[in-house]
């Protein structure tokens, strides 16, 4: 024992059981390892709020002719922007395939709309089913161009169920 480590314990009256370049190194290593951990796990936090998959630009989206959409009880995936045009006896409507748990895209069922990434479940008007997801996929307002396409604005929302006619 050095006379430094001598004179300690003769001061307290007790032997330090640990080396005190042990307990220096020790301590740096705990720190740094704590402040490794701590800035691994901010960049985390940082990251986690965004969605792995965002939805389509905000913008008016033309489908072509009505006749592009014939009657039926599947919907029909828009998949360049995310959406999903059903036309059944109805009318048309427009449905996010975004889920709205996290923003990824939902697969028809025919029973209705699955997330692949938690497992929500919603139902053939987009309403939740099953969760995380808290919220239903949004529906988009839809009209008629003078040029006769149908066009789906992204940008609007309307209430779930609406639906929108032709003349
Ligand atoms: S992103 Fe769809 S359930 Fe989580």
């Amino acid at each position: 024992m050095s006379e430094q480590k001598q004179g300690d314990a003769a001061e307290t009256g007790r032997a330090c059981p640990i080396d005190p370049d042990r307990r220096d190194f020790l301590s740096r290593t705990a720190f740094w390892v704590t402040t490794g951990t701590l800035t691994f796990a901010a960049i985390g936090v940082a990251r986690m709020p965004k969605p792995g998959v965002m939805p389509g630009r905000s913008a008016d989206l033309k489908l072509g002719p009505p006749g592009n959409f014939p009657v039926s009880p599947d919907p029909v995936r828009i998949g360049a922007r995310n959406l999903f045009i059903l036309h059944d006896e109805n009318g048309f409507a427009a449905i996010s395939a975004v889920c709205t748990h996290l923003g990824c895209i939902v697969a028809a069922t025919g029973d209705g709309f699955a997330c692949p990434c938690h497992g929500s479940r919603f139902g053939p008007d987009g309403r939740v089913t099953q969760g995380p997801a808290g919220s239903p996929l949004p529906w988009f307002r839809m009209s008629l161009a003078p040029d006769g396409q149908i066009v789906v604005h992204t940008d609007k929302m309307v209430p779930t169920g609406t639906r929108f006619q032709l003349g």
